[in-house]
């Protein structure tokens, strides 16, 4: 029976170049000027999923882009595994800090990936991460090693919300019935310290809208005597943080789960150095909620940040002017038992009750999504743990990530079964920034390690 190591050292460039082909379709979901090649992308995914071996792969058209759905069931009494995936990817933009342009992937090293990295917009999130399980089923279908039934399902709105997968999931229980749900779209801490992820931040997201005059003013006749909806803007998204950095919308912490004293000191254990974190990002200090750790902060914390925020005169040279309107998005970042819609409700009255007068302000709700937490005594914990050390030669760490999936609680809710997330992806490769890559040894490492899953998992479900 061939092993893994070797199929993958046979068809080592073919797993690259195929990767690449599919970079450079840039589909971008948010944006609708690549409507096309977001379609184009999900048929080459239905492709390639023909070709490892699926026996039935079809495209299910939703309200916005499709759904790529495939599955090989070869033993209704073995479980079955579930893997889901995005293959819609972030805008590109600002295209000019790109050291090479976004959809034409290059291979090149860095102090973190000797053995090369992909640069490409998707490269890491999350074709490359998606495509690694492509590649697996293919080693396994071709090898005579699938230990049990497959379900792909791969959509391509992650990026924006995963509104329609929502619908699907709620009308297709029984297509998409499974016994564990399989997703490389995170990451680990580093390249010699493998880990898994349990947990995910929750979102809400929300835009502001302040307007005070009718019409945009001379800000000498006018100035000093009308509400400018710039300052009034500024001045309330200041007052969100107290002075510990703690967010000031009453009731906004009533349901955040304090993790115990235990479990605090297990997660301080992490590899983890401020010194390096702080040179990463060219920062003389950290900032953040008083009496947390970086890590907590950026895990086990919520948080209210904006995203953008625009108004007035923004061109060459000086306008003096008072704007009739300013703008905001802002996003909440929650921990698990915090409702999305619960606080998108919580912000939008607070925000209401401490507009100044003079303003009129409308908050318009994005999207959201629940946090998530799953427990490391499960099977499919317990056979990713495996898998790991397998072929890392260490024990993988558990680790609650900063970042969101919101699909993932929905999965829980509508299907029952736990989501493994093994990410392969590093915090340094610069998901959503320019120059957006992907380690060829971590995607040559995911290929390894995702059969592996399979074998234990299977074995641990007798
Ligand atoms: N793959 C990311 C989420 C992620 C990355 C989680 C790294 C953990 C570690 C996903 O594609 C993403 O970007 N999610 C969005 C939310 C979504 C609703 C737009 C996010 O976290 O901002
Ligand atoms: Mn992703
Ligand atoms: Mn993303």
């Amino acid at each position: 029976m061939q092993h893994i190591q070797s199929y993958i050292e046979e068809h080592k460039d073919r797993f690259l170049n195929e990767l690449i082909d599919l970079l450079k379709i840039p589909s971008v979901s948010a944006d609708s000027a690549y409507a096309d090649d977001v379609i184009k992308t999900a048929e080459a995914v239905k492709t390639s999923l023909e070709k490892a071996g699926c026996d039935h792969v079809e495209i299910c058209e939703t309200e916005g882009f499709p759904i790529v759905y495939g599955e090989k069931i070869i033993d209704k009494n073995l479980p079955t595994v579930l893997v889901y995936g995005h293959y819609d990817v972030q805008p590109a933009d600002p295209l000019e800090l790109w050291h090479s342009p976004p959809y034409e992937p290059v291979i090149k090293k860095t102090d973190i990936h000797p053995d090369g990295a992909i640069f490409a917009r998707g490269a890491c999130d999350d074709k490359g991460q998606m495509y690694m399980h492509v590649k697996a089923m293919e080693f396994m279908t071709t090898t005579n090693q699938l230990p049990c039934n497959v379900k792909f399902m791969i959509e391509g709105e992650e990026e924006v919300g995963s509104v329609n997968l929502s619908k699907f999931v709620k009308n297709n229980q029984e297509k998409l019935k499974n016994d564990v749900i399989l997703i490389s779209d995170t990451g680990m801490i580093a390249q010699d310290v493998p880990s898994i992820t349990t947990g995910l931040r929750g979102l809400s997201y929300v835009e502001v809208e302040v307007t005070g005059p009718n019409r945009d003013l001379h800000s000498g006749l006018y100035g000093g005597a009308v509400a400018n909806p710039i300052n009034m803007l500024t001045k309330m998204i200041a007052s969100l943080h107290d002075e510990n950095n703690h967010i000031t919308i009453p009731g906004f912490y009533d349901n955040v789960e304090e993790l115990s004293e235990e479990e605090r000191a297990e997660m301080a254990k992490a590899p983890f150095s401020l010194e390096a974190y702080k040179k990463a990002l060219d920062i003389d200090a950290v900032y953040g909620e008083k009496g947390y750790s970086t890590n907590e902060r950026n895990s086990i914390r919520p948080t209210l940040d904006v995203n953008g925020i625009w108004g007035g005169y923004i061109g060459e040279g000086a306008k003096t002017v008072i704007a009739s309107q300013a703008f905001a998005k802002i996003s909440m970042r929650l921990v698990p038992n915090q409702d999305w819609e619960n606080i998108t409700n919580l912000f939008k009255a607070h925000f209401e009750n401490i507009a100044p007068h003079g303003v009129k302000v409308k908050v318009t709700p994005h999207h959201g999504g629940q946090g998530y937490v799953t427990p490391i005594d499960s099977i499919g914990y317990q056979a990713a743990s495996k898998a790991y050390n397998d072929t890392f030669g260490k024990t993988p760490i558990p680790q609650r990530s900063g970042g969101s999936i919101p699909i993932v609680s929905l999965f829980e809710q509508e299907l029952k079964s736990k989501t493994i997330l093994m990410g392969f992806g590093l915090n340094s490769d610069a998901i959503h920034s320019p120059n957006e890559h992907f380690g060829v040894w971590n995607y040559f490492k995911g290929i390894e390690t995702i059969p592996l899953f399979y074998k234990y998992f299977t074995e641990l479900s007798q």
